[in-house]
């Protein structure tokens, strides 16, 4: 049977220094994560270098990834970030007549950047508008998407204010329309259940550093093997070759799976720590981890609207993370961190993010620290 889930609290030092809300920007960190960076330390020392652990881990990890987000183990590419997995997505792209990314304008920065990127090889890049609540225009997108469009690139989650993205409506949109569609699942993967399978979407990517509980070096790209075999990365290396261990210079004979997708070495001593991350968000389970968050949030939207403050975040359709709007977001991050809360801001908004391991002391602490400083909300 799975632990309470209140028990997993202790396993998380920073709970016993700060009111820690700050997962929309990095997990808290366990014991298990530590020391399991401190096993791939203690490798070194002992062995020196540990070769076969080392390409072990990387398996490790993306037969976790597929088992967290419902994908096939071959669908899973694990690389350095999530701008890593656009990029090699990317370069696999626009080899046809279609030169056309329509994308949103509630996109992570790296990812617009990334198709603006484009434009030398002909890319023409439309940002769909949200509307007023935040949420995206699913008329307007539809209306994007024409003949010349080859990818729908589209957040799950935005970063700035915790709009959520109805997926599988993009994904039916794009599809009508004979349309590949790429999600970039970051402030989802962890703490909203996520099927690939189910979302249809041709590529998913995201990172293990937030909600995943992991540490920054561990990216993915989910590469949907039923629609994206033709596509074939020029931005690659020996890790995405079909035999790592090959060391062919006169060929180029990529992987068939979604390795293809991968580059380098891999960022070894992440590993470690995304594989005990992502073993200890499995035992707990994604499913469990919405359902506090989402009570969470329910709480804090109603404390602060008692406070005054005004809630930027959409009231349906929203991620773990709530937005507040500030006159000054910066101060307001700094006065709460000297209250011992811990959160982040983005645009003009204080991001609160609650996972499952906060409860209903960490939102009084939140919502305590807001009346302290409530001359700060907008
Ligand atoms: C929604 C979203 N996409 C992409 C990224 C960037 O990912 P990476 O730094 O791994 O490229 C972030 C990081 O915060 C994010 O929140």
């Amino acid at each position: 049977m799975a632990a309470d889930l209140d028990s997993y609290r202790d396993q998380f030092p920073v709970f016993e220094r700060r009111t820690y809300v700050n997962s929309c920007s990095q997990g808290a960190l366990a014991r298990s994560v530590r020391g399991a960076m401190d096993a791939y330390l203690d490798g070194m020392d002992e062995f020196g270098s540990l070769w076969e652990t080392w390409a072990g881990k990387q398996e490790e990890v993306r037969e976790l990834l597929a088992r967290t987000l419902g994908a096939d183990v071959g669908e899973v590419a694990v690389t350095s970030s999530a701008s890593a997995a656009v990029s090699a997505i990317a370069s696999a792209l626009f080899q046809g007549t279609r030169s056309k990314v329509v994308t949103t304008a509630l996109e992570f920065p790296t990812i617009g950047q990334i198709w603006h990127a484009q434009e030398p090889r002909g890319v023409r890049v439309v940002h769909v508008p949200v509307d007023r609540d935040q949420h995206l225009d699913l008329r307007a997108m539809g209306d994007a998407i024409d003949d010349e469009t080859a990818l729908v690139s589209v957040t799950n989650i935005c970063y700035r204010n915790g709009a959520m993205v109805d997926v599988p409506a993009v994904v039916a949109l794009a599809h009508e329309r004979g349309v590949p569609v790429l999600i970039d699942a970051y402030q989802a993967a962890g703490a909203v259940p996520i099927d690939f399978h189910e979302w249809g979407a041709d590529f998913v990517v995201g990172g293990c550093l937030k909600y995943m509980l992991g540490v920054p070096g561990i990216g993915f790209a989910l590469v949907n093997a039923a629609t994206t075999s033709d596509l074939v990365p020029t931005s690659t290396g020996w890790f995405a070759a079909r035999d790592i261990f090959s060391m062919d210079i006169y060929a180029y004979d990529p992987a068939k799976d979604a390795r293809r997708f991968e580059s380098g070495t891999p960022v070894v001593p992440s590993l470690f720590a995304v594989a005990e991350g992502l073993r200890l968000l499995l035992d707990v389970g994604v499913d469990r981890a919405w359902e506090r968050s989402s009570a969470l949030h329910d709480a804090l939207r109603e404390g602060i609207a008692a406070l005054g403050g005004r809630v930027v975040t959409p009231a349906a359709l929203h991620g773990p993370m709530i937005a507040v709007a500030s006159t000054d977001d910066h101060a307001l991050v700094h006065a709460m961190g000297e209250d011992g809360v811990v959160v982040s801001c983005r645009d003009g908004n204080v991001r609160i993010s609650p996972h499952f391991y906060n409860n209903d002391a960490d939102v009084e602490s939140v919502l305590a620290s807001l009346r302290r400083h409530a001359h700060l909300l907008a």
